[in-house]
This record gives structure tokens, sequence and C-alpha cells, in this order.
């Protein structure tokens, strides 16, 4: 669900029309539905009343400072995966005892700077890095809380890049090898052990493979409650949105044929399935969820420049680019693109649109049927909340794009567009 709607002939972010957003400041620009991020953190949250949990949202998604004071505010706890985002959660109000900070790679400093914090627990992604975190506690005279990551080896059956929960990814520590870590870990002098945690990957749009490594692993984790005390489990994030409302599944590929009835994912269908194996263990559950939270409540808005007829295709040229919203040039994403205003009846043309930058893959949608649109005309790259201007770079030194939060009729801006002069600021000339 969203709040993104058209009504006075002109898509609206809740009261607020995106053709005055996009005429104030310029395009291309994000805009965030303040009350659809509320709905899902509240939909979640309230789907797994039954037992005791807490909603760890996933900073990386869409870690704008207003965005996680949002959240903050809701009472969500935070998953972080660098020194920078605890900054931001504790720039936002965040209490860094409800963040836990996973990755593959953090540093001394990172690590310090946490323990210094104190927050609620490390998420340790391999042996090296659990003797690197008690040496580190230990030089501070301090005890590190720990949680370590299992590698369920699940298929999470979602796109290569975003999947973590397969042997051959980096991530987490192998299921057959975690009993012993676990037992090396209790003997550390430095470390407290506090949790198991998984996540088998994003963009999930079926409940099997949640329910699958959910099932293999709540055994482990019933075990090491009782040899060690640990009080959470975290299952991780990972739930799907629905990208193309016309697939209802994100894309075909991810479409699992053999459970069509797990589709769509719902948190109703999450919670219903999972509650059952999770609520005997008597843990507190962590769930880290990224786009469910802010996917939807986003859209970037960008103007069509010009319209090229090639002898293959046609060709419509915006002024955003991969550089602001790569995902179809990484994951092969899917955003639904819409004229931001209805007019009359359109044709419908079939068309690449395509950004500024020079690179091939610069484009948001290859030979798609769209309603037909005129140079000039603003449009919405739909569902770009989550994984969108957290990824923007400058490349082709192209300014970061506006961020503007709406919240029922309020519109503020949360970022302001980065100037040439802010792209310079480190070179030393
Ligand atoms: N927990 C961990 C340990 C993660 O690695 C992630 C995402 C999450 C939670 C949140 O997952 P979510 O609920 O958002 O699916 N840039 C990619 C997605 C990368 C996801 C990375 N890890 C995209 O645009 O699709």
């Amino acid at each position: 669900m969203h709040y993104f709607s058209f009504h006075d002939n002109a898509l609206h972010a809740e009261q607020v029309s995106l053709v005055e957003i996009a005429e104030q400041q310029g395009t291309p620009t994000f805009v965030y539905s303040a009350n659809t991020i509320r709905e899902h953190y509240k939909r979640l949250d309230d789907a797994l009343a039954p037992i005791d949990h807490e909603v760890a949202y996933a900073v990386k998604a869409n870690s704008n400072v207003a965005v996680l004071s949002l959240l903050n505010e809701m009472g969500a706890s935070f998953d972080i995966v660098s020194g920078g985002e605890l900054y931001r959660v504790v720039k936002a109000g965040g209490d860094p005892a409800k963040c836990t900070f996973a990755g593959v790679g953090k540093t001394r400093e990172e690590i310090e700077y946490a323990l210094e914090l104190g927050i609620h627990a490390f998420n340790v992604e391999s042996e090296a890095e659990l003797n690197f975190i008690n040496k580190v506690a230990g030089e501070m005279g301090k005890t590190a809380p720990v949680s370590i990551r299992v590698n369920p080896n699940v298929d999470a059956k979602t796109h290569k890049y975003i999947s973590t929960g397969k042997s051959e990814n980096k991530f987490g520590i192998d299921f057959d090898v975690i009993a012993d870590v676990f037992e090396r870990a209790s003997k550390m002098e430095h470390v407290q052990l506090k949790g198991l945690q998984m996540h088998i990957g994003s963009q999930l749009t079926t409940v099997q493979p949640f329910r699958d490594a959910v099932t293999k692993v709540a055994p482990l984790a019933a075990d090491l409650k009782e040899k060690y005390g640990i009080e959470f489990f975290s299952i991780g994030g990972g739930i799907g949105i629905i990208y193309d409302p016309a697939l209802e599944s994100g894309s075909p590929d991810w479409w699992d044929a053999n459970h069509p009835e797990d589709m769509p994912l719902t948190t109703e269908k999450y919670a219903s399935e999972l509650i059952p194996i999770l609520k005997p263990l008597g843990l507190k559950i962590l769930l880290e969820p990224g786009r469910y939270i802010v996917g939807n409540a986003g859209v970037m808005i960008t103007r069509c420049l010009y319209e090229k007829r090639g002898k293959a295709k046609t060709f419509k040229i915006v002024d955003a680019g991969m550089n602001d919203l790569i995902r179809p040039a990484l994951y092969q994403g899917y955003h639904e693109i819409v004229p931001l205003t209805q007019g009359g009846p359109r044709s419908t043309v079939k068309t690449d649109v395509v950004g500024p930058v020079c690179e091939t893959g610069d484009f948001f949608c290859q030979d798609r049927e769209l309603p037909d649109f005129e140079e000039g005309e603003l449009l919405a790259l739909m569902s770009a909340g989550a994984y969108g201007a957290v990824m923007g770079s400058t490349y082709n030194s192209r300014p970061l794009p506006t961020e503007v939060l709406v919240d029922g009729d309020q519109a503020t801006v949360i970022r302001k567009r980065q100037t040439m002069d802010d792209i310079l600021a480190q070179e030393i000339f």
C-alpha cells in the first residue's frame, strides 16, 4: 500500500501535488510519504504482536535522518551496517542501545565507536571478526554484546545480487559449524553472547524461503538459549514489495511457480506462517525490514528532456540517471513509470526511458509499453523509497538530488540538492 494517488489531475503524495514539488524544487527529486512509512511499520509491528519482538529498521534502505527520526518516534530499533549509520541514528535521536551492528567488514574504529556508545549487539559474521571484537573490547576494558550470524544455506529465490543465505554467499557462518563457534565464543573473556541472527536475502516475494530458513534454524536457537542463555533470535529482513502492480510479484523471474499459494507476500501471511515456529522458542524475535517499510513510500520525480526516435527504438531521455536510481541497471529492478498529470486519454508507446549518463546501462526501462508522454512532461518512478537515494552517486559530476518528506499537507525538504561546490569541497586544487 501507499499514499500516492491521482486527484485534481495530478499525482499526489498524501495531500501534496508532486507537480508543485517539481516546480518548486526542480527535478530529479525523491519524495517520501511519512504516513506510508508509519503505516508499514505499524502493520508489521501489529502482525508480530502475539510474540515478544522488535522491529529493527534496516537503515541502509533509506538513511535520511528525517526518515530515521520518524521511525524512532514510532518506537523502531535499528539494524546498522557501519559507523556512519550509527552516527545517523544518533543524530536522529535514536538510542544506540537499540542498534544491532551487522556487516562482514567492521573496522577497529567502528567497533570502538559502537562499544563507546553502547550498542545492543554486534551481529558477528566470521570467527576472525569475533576474535577481533573480543580483543578490542578487552583493550577498552569492556565486554562486547554479540550475536552470531548463521548462514542457513537456504535459497531465497531472489535476484542473485541480493541473495545472502546460501553457502556460496559471503555472509554469516556455515550452519554446520556455528555450534562450535558459539562454544568458543562462550569461553571468550570480553564478549557476551546475546543472540543468533540470520538474513537470507532481500525482495522475497513468497513466504516459503522464510519458512524453510526459520524451520531449519529454530532448533539451533532453542539449543543456544539453553546452553548460553541467548536472549534474541533475529530472522533478518527481506520482505518483498510489489513493484509492478500488473504482475503482483516484483518480477516474473522471482515468481515461485512451486508455491503460487504464497503470493503475494503479506505481513499477515508472514506472521501466520512464522509465529507458530517462533513462539515456542520463548526468545525475543528481531526483524530487520528495510524495503518493506520504505520501498513503496517513495517516488523519484523526473522531467522528460527529449524524445529520440532511432532506427530500432524510441528513447525518452529524462533528467534523472542511473547515478540517482541504480536499481534497474544493477538488479534489472522494475520501477513503474507514470506521468504526473493525467490529462485526457493517452495513446501508448513502446519506449526505453533513459538518463543522461554516458553508459548504455543508464536506463529505467527498455521496450516498455507506456502511456505516451511528451518532452517537458513530469514523471514519477514509483517504489523508489528503498535503495534509491541512498545508492546515489555523483558519477558524471551530477549533484545528488533533493529529498522531500510529505506528511499530510506539509512538504519539507529533508535534503537539499547538492551544488557543484559541494561536490568539489573535498578536492584540493
Ligand atoms: N538485514 C540484513 C543483514 C541485510 O543485509 C539487509 C539488506 C536487510 C536486513 C534489509 O533487507 P530488506 O528488508 O530491505 O530486504 N540494494 C538492493 C537490496 C540490498 C539489500 C541488502 N541487505 C536492492 O535495491 O534491491
